[in-house]
């Protein structure tokens, strides 16, 4: 297992202390005393604490909003990398993406979350927190796609509702009983997992799962693996890849994020470019693809505005076309 944790540090309890002497009936009397009440402020917080979430989390059945859409696209901008040609680029195709189906967007600015992070952290990170955000600002909605500033939607007609969603449909893409991590974790995705049991939707290149296009279910779970995932020990943990080896780390390290997750073929939602490393056996994109993603486009090298140039200007055309009926 390459991405182990520290080791844990011993955690032996002292040896018992020899009892003294036999305890008086009168302290005796009081630490039952001291117990009884003990026990009484437990439970009234207990109940009170109860009354309270139920008041907080509003009336059940509260009314959704008209007009809410039920799929939120989520990408992060870090405009101190990106050039504004490019990231115009990345908004247009979201945006008509969104327009076509009824999505919303959210468009994420990494200065909004740098002070998460220290200046030794990547911040490639800051991927979770936009997503916590983007829940947060659209509370009603129900799936986020989280896809990053270097994949872009190449089919647009490929809702996903469809494409993706559908339980009988993703019922069929799950990959099951398959090592989570390239090429052969022990932990394999659960086989008994159906549809109904997933909140997060993921796939993996060569080499681990990829945070860079993911599904994930508004709720209490959600909450729970976001704020898992960007828990301070792993930031500070130095993976040699970030908050992706975090990912591939938690999902094999905890039972709940892996009864949750399901882990579909690559090219369904993130085919790879030919220039791409790390693809898997059948990651590449394919024309008619949903997906195009850039993997790595930032590093020394490349330039993700010239390789994604060539596909802005197919999409460009195939959208003009398509409106144009
Ligand atoms: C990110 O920045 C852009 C441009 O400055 C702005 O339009 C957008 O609302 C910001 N996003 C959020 C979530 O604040």
């Amino acid at each position: 297992m390459h991405h182990a944790l520290p080791p844990r540090k011993s955690s032996k309890a002292p040896p018992f202390a020899p009892r003294t002497s036999v305890l008086s009936l009168q302290r005796r009397r009081q630490l039952k005393t001291i117990g009884i009440i003990a026990l009484a402020v437990i439970f009234v917080l207990l109940v009170l604490s109860r009354f309270f979430s139920f008041s907080v989390s509003g009336p059940i059945g509260a009314v959704i909003p008209s007009g809410t859409a039920n799929i939120v696209l989520v990408t992060l901008f870090d405009r101190q990398v990106l050039s504004e040609q490019y990231a115009e680029w990345i908004q247009n195709n979201r945006e008509d993406y969104a327009a076509r189906h009824g999505y919303a967007t959210f468009f994420a600015n990494a200065s909004d979350y740098l002070y998460t992070l220290d200046e030794k952290t990547p911040r490639s990170w800051l991927q979770v927190p936009a997503v916590r955000h983007a829940m947060a600002e659209n509370p009603h909605s129900t799936y986020f796609f989280f896809l990053d500033a270097h994949a872009f939607i190449m089919n647009p007609s490929l809702a996903l509702a469809t494409h993706v969603l559908e339980p009988k449909l993703l019922e069929s893409l799950m990959i099951k009983d398959h090592s989570v991590v390239p090429p052969d974790s022990v932990i394999k995705t659960f086989s008994h997992l159906t549809s109904k049991d997933v909140d997060l939707i993921i796939t993996q290149d060569g080499e681990d799962l990829v945070p860079g296009s993911f599904i994930i279910k508004q709720g209490p779970w959600a909450k729970f693996f976001l704020d898992l995932w960007f828990d301070p020990l792993y930031r500070s943990y130095n993976f040699a890849r970030a908050e992706k080896h975090a990912l591939d780390h938690i999902v094999q390290w905890h039972a709940t994020i892996l009864a949750k997750l399901a882990l579909i073929p690559q090219r369904v939602i993130n085919s790879y470019s030919k220039d791409s490393p790390d693809v898997s056996a059948d990651g590449t994109y394919h024309d008619g693809d949903f997906i195009i993603h850039l993997n790595d486009c930032n590093a020394q090298g490349r330039s993700c505005e010239e390789e994604l140039h060539p596909y802005y200007s197919v999409w460009q055309r195939k959208i003009s076309s398509s409106k144009s009926l």
